[in-house]
């Protein structure tokens, strides 16, 4: 994710000038190499830490990992997350991106090009992930080939235009389990030390990447038996959440779930049509991806083009017209006075929702309310935070942002193959199963 835009990802790899990056010596202590790296005896067996056995921890309730986000849709355009990584831990801001697998920070190794960043750079370690490691195999295409074995070359592009190039090491994270048990799991993290930012990038030291992927930090989670492979967030139109990874922080029964296709790469609830109103708009057949990665929604042009029309026909005879002169979103409104809250527009707009066809039987709807479509504008006017998906050269993909999954629990199930969701209050993170509203 970055910033603004919607965060899935192109991975493929990277040959890239042969870069003393795989410095032949298996110590990596030439000095002709540009890594910078730490002495090896600063280093503690894994597992070394007080850590109890994972088959214990994944029965037990307490078992899940939760982490407060900070940030909101508009003013800042983005939300980040404090992770401990490297040994001793320090903390480093990251953009949470359930569109997008690998976790990178900006890394001294030595950087080529980074960008401005909260904390100092990342100081890699020389445990070098090799270029057979299956976690470096999915980055790669299916064909590629290992020029240097001794280590994982990758990139990652986004959808916005950024990219990231290093090599992946493994490093220990400092996590806690909401039962108080310390984890300091080793994980694959990208060193990334040649970035280019995207059209809107946030002030941030790395992305965590959550998708489907085996780099990403769930499924490492869980490969290593730590929590069950289910990441979700909850996130409040009062700005902030938080984030977790483990399935005991909901009660399943409560949640509406949807399967995921087996194809999609990405988290996807599947092929949706769109409503208005509690009405269908005649708008079907919409692939959609939920994105933590976006700070908006993006719909493709046909389906953007009949939902600004809807949203539009039905404020004819309210009070507000287009206010031209506000650059904030392609989309303003003025109205009689300026507003504060999207609290105080509500009633002039209609919900819209997702019908996801899951099953012969049962519908399963996304319900997005004004408050999770509109932003109002440092103006005071109202804007659509739903925009023109193919003008943001994402195709015919439909991807719900951060604005429209304020106020639920959203979840992905990596488990069970399904994504679920339900109206939570999001700005206190919960003890037990008994928050949600
Ligand atoms: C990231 O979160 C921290 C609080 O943990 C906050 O101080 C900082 O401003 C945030 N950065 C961005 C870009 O939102
Ligand atoms: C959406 O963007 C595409 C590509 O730029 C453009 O052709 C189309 O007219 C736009 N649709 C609307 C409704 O603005």
């Amino acid at each position: 994710m970055k910033n603004g835009e919607a965060g899935f990802v192109v991975v493929f790899l990277i040959s890239l000038w042969g870069l003393a990056l795989s410095s032949s010596s298996s110590s990596y202590s030439s000095s002709s190499s540009p890594w910078d790296f730490y002495d090896q005896s600063r280093w503690n067996p894994p597992g070394s830490s007080p850590m109890a056995s994972s088959s214990m921890l994944l029965n037990r309730v307490g078992s899940s990992i939760v982490l407060p986000i900070h940030g909101n849709v508009y003013p800042i355009g983005a939300y980040n997350l404090t992770l401990l990584i490297g040994q001793p831990p320090k903390p480093y801001f990251l953009d949470p991106d359930t569109g997008s697998d690998l976790t990178w920070l900006q890394c001294d190794a030595p950087c080529v090009k980074c960008t401005e960043a909260p904390h100092p750079l990342y100081q890699p370690n020389n445990d070098l992930v090799i270029c057979r490691d299956p976690i470096c195999a999915s980055l790669q295409p299916g064909d590629y080939r290992c020029e240097s074995p001794q280590q994982c070359d990758y990139e990652v592009e986004y959808a916005d235009g950024g990219s990231s190039l290093g090599v992946l090491v493994k490093d220990v994270f400092s996590l806690r389990l909401s039962s108080g048990i310390q984890l300091s799991p080793r994980l694959a993290l990208g060193c990334g030390y040649d970035q280019l930012p995207g059209s809107s990038h946030p002030f941030l030291d790395g992305v965590l990447g959550l998708g489907r992927g085996k780099s990403s930090l769930t499924s490492q989670l869980s490969s290593q038996g730590l929590v069950r492979n289910v990441v979700g967030h909850c996130i409040s139109s009062r700005g902030g959440g938080y984030l977790f990874f483990g399935d005991d922080l909901y009660d399943a029964s409560r949640i509406t779930w949807s399967s995921m296709p087996r194809e999609s790469k990405h988290y996807s609830p599947g092929v949706a049509e769109l409503l208005f109103a509690g009405k269908p708009t005649g708008v079907k057949n919409m692939f959609i991806l939920l994105d933590s990665g976006s700070s908006y929604t993006y719909l493709s042009s046909q389906a953007y083009q009949d939902f600004a029309f809807f949203v539009k026909k039905d404020l004819m005879g309210k009070p507000f017209k287009e206010a031209l002169d506000d650059p904030t979103l392609p989309l303003c409104w003025k109205g009689r006075r300026p507003y504060k809250n999207t609290r105080d527009v509500k009633k002039y707009f209609k919900p819209f929702a997702l019908n996801f066809a899951s099953g012969a039987k049962f519908k399963t709807r996304f319900e997005i309310p004004p408050e999770s479509y509109l932003i109002i504008s440092s103006k005071g006017n109202v804007c659509l935070g739903v925009l023109n998906g193919t003008e943001a050269g994402l195709q015919n993909y439909n991807i719900v942002g951060d604005i429209s999954m304020q106020d639920k629990m959203v979840i992905y199930d990596n488990e069970r193959q399904m994504i679920g969701w339900a109206p939570a209050s999001c700005d206190r993170i919960p003890k037990s199963k008994a928050f949600l509203s």
